[in-house]
C-alpha cells in the first residue's frame, strides 16, 4: 500500500485479503483460551491464548504498522505503550532524557518509578538546547509536545544520539502517523497513545508502539505478555474501524485548526497563540519541514482561570474536556489537572465540525467571557 496516497492507505490498512462471503473488516474475536491441537499444542496455531494472542490485536497491528512504516504492537493505553517501553529498555545505571514539556505523567512515572530503580533521568526542552548524549541510553522526543506544542528536529537529534549510542524514540500522539513517520526520520521506535486523533473518536484508550528493528520488538512484546498490557479486542476492532477516516477526521480538524488560529491571531484578547503551521510560530520552520500535515490542535492563553470557564461555557461547539484528537471540539485547561502551565492556558483541540460553524462560535464565546484581568 506504500504507493498510495494517505486516504487510500488508511482505508485499506490492515485488512485482510479479501475472500467471498467474508468482511471487509473481520469482527472482534473474543477469546481467551483458543481450542488447541491435542498433539501439537500451541505451536499448531497462532492463537493460543488471549493476552499474548489475538487475531483481532494482530490485524490492527498490521494496519498502524503499515502507517508508521514498522512493525507495531498495541498496548492497552497510551501509557502503558510509554511506561513498558522505559522499564522494558532501561536497566539500573542508565540515563534516558525526557521532554521537560512534553506529557506530564511522563515525567511523573519517572521521577516516582524510574528514579527508584536507579535509572538517571534528565529533562530536555522540546526545542532545545540539548545536551551531549554521550553514555545516554534512551532519548524520548515528543514532538510536537503536549500541550505547549513545541517541536524537536527528529532526523539532527536521531544522528547525534545515534553517535553516540543511544537510542530514540518519538511520541507520535499529536501528530499521529500521517502527521510525521519518526521511523523514517531515523527514530528507533516509534510511541503513542492511540487514544486522541489516531482513533478520534473519544470511546476507547490504546497505546502503541512500532519500530524496525526485531530485537526492540521482542523486547517490548516480552515485556507486553509479561505484564499483561493489552486492549481487549472490542476496543482493539473499534480503534481499527476508526482508522480507516483517519485522513478525512484529520483534514478537517487540520483545516478548523487553521481557520481558528487566525481567528485568534486577529483578537487583542488572547495571548500566547502557538500552532506549528502557523508561519509566525517558533516550532514552524522544522515542523514545516519534518510534517506531512499540521495537527488539530493549538494553545492559547485567557488570563485566569475564570475567563476560561466563562469561555468556554458561552461556547455551543466546545466542550470542557481532557484528551485530544477526537470529533468534538474541545477545550483543556492543563493548569487544573497539575500540568506546569499558566492558570489561564487552554489546548483546544478542534473536532470535525464545519469551520465556518466553528470560528463563528468561538468568536462569539471569546466575546461573551469578556475581558479578564489585565495581562502581563
Ligand atoms: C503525548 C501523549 N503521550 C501519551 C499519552 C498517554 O496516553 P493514554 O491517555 O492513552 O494513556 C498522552 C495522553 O494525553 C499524550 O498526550
Amino acid at each position: 500500500m506504500t504507493d498510495f496516497h494517505d486516504g487510500t492507505r488508511c482505508v485499506r490498512a490492515g485488512l485482510p485479503e479479501p475472500a467471498p462471503g467474508d468482511p471487509f473488516l473481520p469482527g472482534p474475536v473474543f477469546a481467551a483460551p483458543y481450542h488447541l491441537d491435542p498433539w501439537q499444542g500451541p505451536a499448531a496455531s497462532a492463537n493460543g491464548y488471549g493476552r499474548p494472542d489475538n487475531p483481532t490485536r494482530r490485524l490492527l497491528e498490521a494496519a498502524i504498522g503499515e502507517l508508521e512504516g514498522g512493525d507495531c504492537r498495541v498496548f492497552a493505553s497510551g501509557q502503558a505503550a510509554i511506561t513498558g517501553l522505559l522499564l522494558a529498555v532501561l536497566r539500573p545505571g542508565d540515563t534516558v532524557l525526557l521532554p521537560a514539556d512534553g506529557y506530564f505523567p511522563v515525567r511523573a512515572f519517572a521521577t516516582a518509578t524510574l528514579e527508584g530503580i536507579g535509572v538517571r533521568v534528565g529533562f530536555v526542552p522540546t526545542a532545545g538546547p540539548y545536551p551531549s548524549f554521550e553514555g545516554v541510553r534512551l532519548l524520548l522526543l515528543e514532538t510536537p509536545a503536549n500541550p505547549g506544542l513545541d517541536v524537536a528536529d527528529v532526523a539532527a537529534l536521531a544522528e547525534r544520539a545515534h553517535a553516540a549510542g543511544a537510542l530514540v524514540a518519538v511520541d507520535n500522539t499529536t501528530a499521529t502517523p500521517l502527521g510525521q513517520r519518526p521511523l523514517d526520520l531515523g527514530a528507533d521506535l516509534v510511541v503513542a497513545s492511540g487514544t486522541k486523533a489516531l482513533t478520534g473518536h473519544s470511546d476507547l484508550l490504546l497505546g502503541y508502539l512500532a519500530s524496525r528493528s526485531a530485537e526492540l520488538l521482542e523486547t517490548v512484546t516480552s515485556w507486553r505478555t509479561a505484564t499483561g498490557a493489552v486492549p481487549g479486542a472490542f476496543d482493539a476492532w473499534l480503534a481499527h474501524r476508526s482508522l480507516a477516516t483517519l485522513d478525512l477526521r484529520l483534514a478537517r480538524q487540520t483545516a478548523n485548526a487553521a481557520a481558528v488560529v487566525e481567528l485568534l491571531a486577529g483578537r487583542a484578547d488572547v495571548r500566547g497563540l502557538r500552532w506549528p503551521g502557523r508561519p509566525e510560530d517558533p516550532a514552524y520552520p522544522v515542523a514545516s519541514a519534518q510534517m506531512r500535515r499540521m495537527p488539530g490542535v493549538l494553545s492559547f492563553d485567557l488570563g485566569d482561570a475564570d475567563r476560561v470557564a466563562r469561555f468556554v461555557e458561552a461556547a455551543r461547539l466546545v466542550a470542557a474536556a481532557t484528551s485530544f484528537g477526537g470529533l468534538h471540539t474541545t477545550a483543556d485547561r492543563r493548569a487544573q489537572w497539575g500540568d506546569d502551565t499558566a492558570p489561564g492556558f487552554v489546548r483546544l483541540s478542534c473536532g470535525a465540525e464545519d469551520t465556518a460553524d466553528l470560528v463563528a462560535d468561538i468568536a462569539a464565546a471569546l466575546d461573551a467571557a469578556g475581558p479578564t484581568r489585565p495581562l502581563s
